[in-house]
């Protein structure tokens, strides 16, 4: 067992001025997990997160809500819980870049790095726009980027090669509030002079060293990105240059001590505002322990943030990474406090291979993900499953999710549990019991749980997860040859059935210990209902062999890919059926169901469930479009049914098919309807069933709607089973 380690990790600071997307959780998602792990080893961490508050964009947004910065961000605010709770990402603290806790640290901070003498005082020109009347924030000021040239982009800091730069040096600006051509004038700013020997030689070192604990503070290909950043050419161009952390009254931002009117950049005290949330959480467990909770540690903010042995660890997306390794380790450095000891970077999310676009019907947002009830574990599971330690982006693709968590969580793992736990209760009143020496298994538990330690560490969770599903593969195998169904057939061969079942489960719980980090409350569950453990599993725990299983119960099923349709939708589905609008019956029908029966899935309904579906032949007896609807047609169909006095009945049904078919084509035809569906009251009158239509699952890129038709000889009224 490693000394105890103390760490301060973070997250970078989402904009308030939206809600999370899934970049963002995918981020917490890396962050959790690790300080999921850390925890498991027993070391002491200090995670938290804040809303970024500050900054023109979210002035200018509020103004246009009606609301006052303050106001606006705190409605942001109230929203996060959801999607944290949601995704079992937990944070110790919360907090916002607005809260006096930031003023007081980016003032002092400002105070020592002037003090310090790296402020100057310069005049700039800066962009004004004439149609506004204002001078331009960065952001809404748009042109080709001075390094690489590429089109559309913001004032300060280029998307595409990365490059940070003045909204002067963008070649053929414009106004992105009244698209006029900004003019200059001038205005005195406040700058941080990074250019100076004294911060880029300690930058050059810093971002090249290796922290106290011999990790490098930069992975590789960050590093390479940061050195082209230092590198001057020939004519002594590039480099590093001083940073324009001043703005211009009205902002909204941190005012800057003894410069009325001017405001601290939002960039200058984002970061400040990790620092703040760690504050605000210690000063909260200060006040914990003095007035309640006498057990919570007690610690100096001052004391823990400059003790070397802390270490002080950032998640950061790519896209963010000149702000992290460069101006935030000057300005700690500068302002006297210690710095970063890793800053981890990571790639984005992409769907199919492209970054998501709400337009094109890709991407995901975390939101509908919880509210259509998929389960948040499974999204844990398959990110972990991606992610490296590498500056990678990480592809979603709906086949390779059902996938990897049907057969690799479902398949592989809860298997394990479902099918050994079985014979260890109906055989062994629960109790588990070893054949063979249990210091080979430990021996072999800790060598693996070491090497996954040592992945998870390193943040390669894709290799983790690779060597304890190939651990699981193995499990099943050795289950598998055992043959123990065969086994609790002879009573003579108890011995052997409990030992297979045993080992079996002894895996499941070294499975269940190393996939903590990823999976949080399955794990719990397994802990605590199917191994009795008080509490939850913590590293050392690998190498415990349970000896107690308690009966199997649910653990989690499989995805039904059908589920995942609704997640990708933007608009309300083209329904071919209007009568249930949200429903897609004719894609669900064409989607493949999830391989395997077990015990563990619950994706199939049973012969009772279909049987409650009544599906009839109907004769369409007349075919109308509907006024004021582009996609719907008014059926009339003979269902075979009569009144009570003996006259032959039809019933109305709206579909939703006019993009498909013409009405006077469809008079005559027979086909299939939902007898049985409760009618619905429609906008243009009552619906009474609902015709089954096929299309494509991906109905945008293959479109075409085919209603069914039974074959010659089917009467209206017979039932379809
Ligand atoms: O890019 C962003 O979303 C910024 N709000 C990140 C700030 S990270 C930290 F510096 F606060
Ligand atoms: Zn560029």
């Amino acid at each position: 067992m490693t000394s105890k380690r103390r760490f301060f990790v973070t997250t970078a600071l989402p904009y308030a001025n939206g809600p999370f997307h899934i970049g963002h959780i995918m981020e917490y998602i890396q962050a959790d997990t690790w300080v999921r792990f850390q925890r498991m080893q027993g070391h002491e961490v200090h995670f938290v997160g804040a809303d970024d508050a500050h900054g023109a964009p979210i002035m200018i947004a509020a103004d246009k809500a009606g609301k006052t910065p303050q106001q606006f961000v705190a409605d942001i605010a109230a929203g996060r819980a959801q999607y944290l709770d949601g995704f079992h990402i937990r944070f110790d603290n919360w907090h916002n870049t607005d809260a006096p806790e930031n003023h007081q640290l980016a003032q002092d901070i400002y105070r020592a790095l002037r003090k310090n003498g790296l402020i100057a005082m310069r005049d700039i020109e800066q962009f004004f726009d004439p149609v506004k009347g204002m001078f331009l924030p960065d952001r809404y000021i748009k042109g080709q980027c001075p390094k690489c040239g590429a089109a559309d982009q913001y004032g300060d800091a280029c998307e595409v090669c990365g490059a940070v730069y003045a909204p002067t040096e963008l070649k053929h600006p414009y106004s992105t509030l009244s698209g006029a051509t900004p003019e200059l004038r001038k205005s005195e700013h406040y700058f941080f002079q990074l250019s100076s020997d004294r911060c880029a030689d300690y930058l050059r070192d810093w971002t090249q060293a290796a922290n106290a604990h011999g990790q490098p503070h930069l992975q590789t290909e960050v590093l390479n990105k940061v050195r082209e950043w230092f590198t001057t050419d020939e004519n002594g161009h590039g480099g590093l240059a001083d940073w324009d952390i001043s703005r211009d009254a009205p902002y909204f931002g941190i005012e800057i001590p003894d410069a009325p009117g001017k405001y601290f950049y939002v960039w200058l005290d984002a970061p400040i505002g990790y620092l703040a949330s760690l504050k605000n959480h210690f000063d909260k467990g200060q006040a914990a322990q003095h007035w309640h909770a006498p057990s919570r540690t007690a610690q100096s903010f001052d004391a823990f943030v400059a003790d070397p042995s802390v270490e002080q660890v950032h998640f950061i997306g790519k896209d963010i990474v000149y702000f992290h390794t460069l101006f935030w380790p000057a300005m700690l450095h500068f302002s006297g406090r210690k710095t970063p000891s890793q800053i981890n970077v990571h790639g984005f999310v992409t769907f199919g291979g492209e970054k998501m676009s709400k337009s094109r019907g890709t991407g995901i947002s975390p939101l509908k993900y919880l509210d259509i009830g998929l389960n948040p574990e499974w999204l844990r599971y398959y990110l972990a499953a991606k992610l490296t330690a590498r500056v990678e982006d990480v592809d979603f693709t709906p086949e390779d999710f059902v996938a990897r968590v049907n057969s690799d969580l479902i398949g592989k793992y809860v298997n394990i549990a479902s099918r050994a736990a079985k014979f260890i209760s109906q055989y062994f009143d629960g109790k588990l019991g070893y054949a063979h020496n249990t210091g080979d298994l430990r021996d072999a538990a800790q060598a693996l749980a070491d090497d996954v330690a040592a992945a998870f560490e390193a943040r390669e969770y894709a290799r983790a997860l690779r060597e304890i599903m190939a651990y699981a593969d193995r499990i099943n195998t050795a289950f598998d040859a055992a043959q123990p169904w065969i086994l609790a057939k002879d009573e003579a061969r108890r011995a052997e059935l409990q030992d297979a079942c045993s080992q079996a489960l002894a895996g499941f719980w070294l499975l269940s210990v190393m996939l903590s980090p990823v999976l949080p409350v399955l794990t719990a569950r397994v802990a605590r209902e199917l191994f009795g453990l008080e509490r939850d599993f913590v590293w050392s725990d690998a190498t415990e062999l349970p000896q107690h299983a308690a009966p199997y119960q649910h653990l989690m099923h499989r995805i039904d890919p059908r589920r995942l349709d609704a997640l990708f939708e933007t608009d309300p589905p083209a329904a071919p059926v209007v009568a249930k609008p949200t429903a897609k019956p004719a894609a669900q029908a064409m989607t493949p169901a999830a391989p395997t029966a077990d015990a563990t899935q619950d994706p199939f309904i049973t012969i009772d469930d279909f049987a409650k579906i009544d599906l009839r032949i109907a004769r369409i007896a007349h075919a109308e479009a509907v006024q004021g609807s582009t996609k719907l047609l008014r059926l009339t169909l003979d269902v075979g049914e009569t009144t009570p006095d003996g006259q032959p009945r039809t019933r109305n049904v709206f579909s939703g098919i006019s993009s498909a078919y013409k009405p006077e084509d469809l008079i005559g035809k027979l086909t299939v309807v939902v007898a049985n569906l409760a009618p619905r009251k429609m906008k243009f009158g009552l619906s009474e069933g609902m015709v089954l239509a096929a299309s494509a699952a991906d109905e945008k890129a293959q479109p075409g709607l085919y209603i069914l038709e039974p074959h010659t000889g089917a009467q209206p009224g017979m039932r379809v089973r």
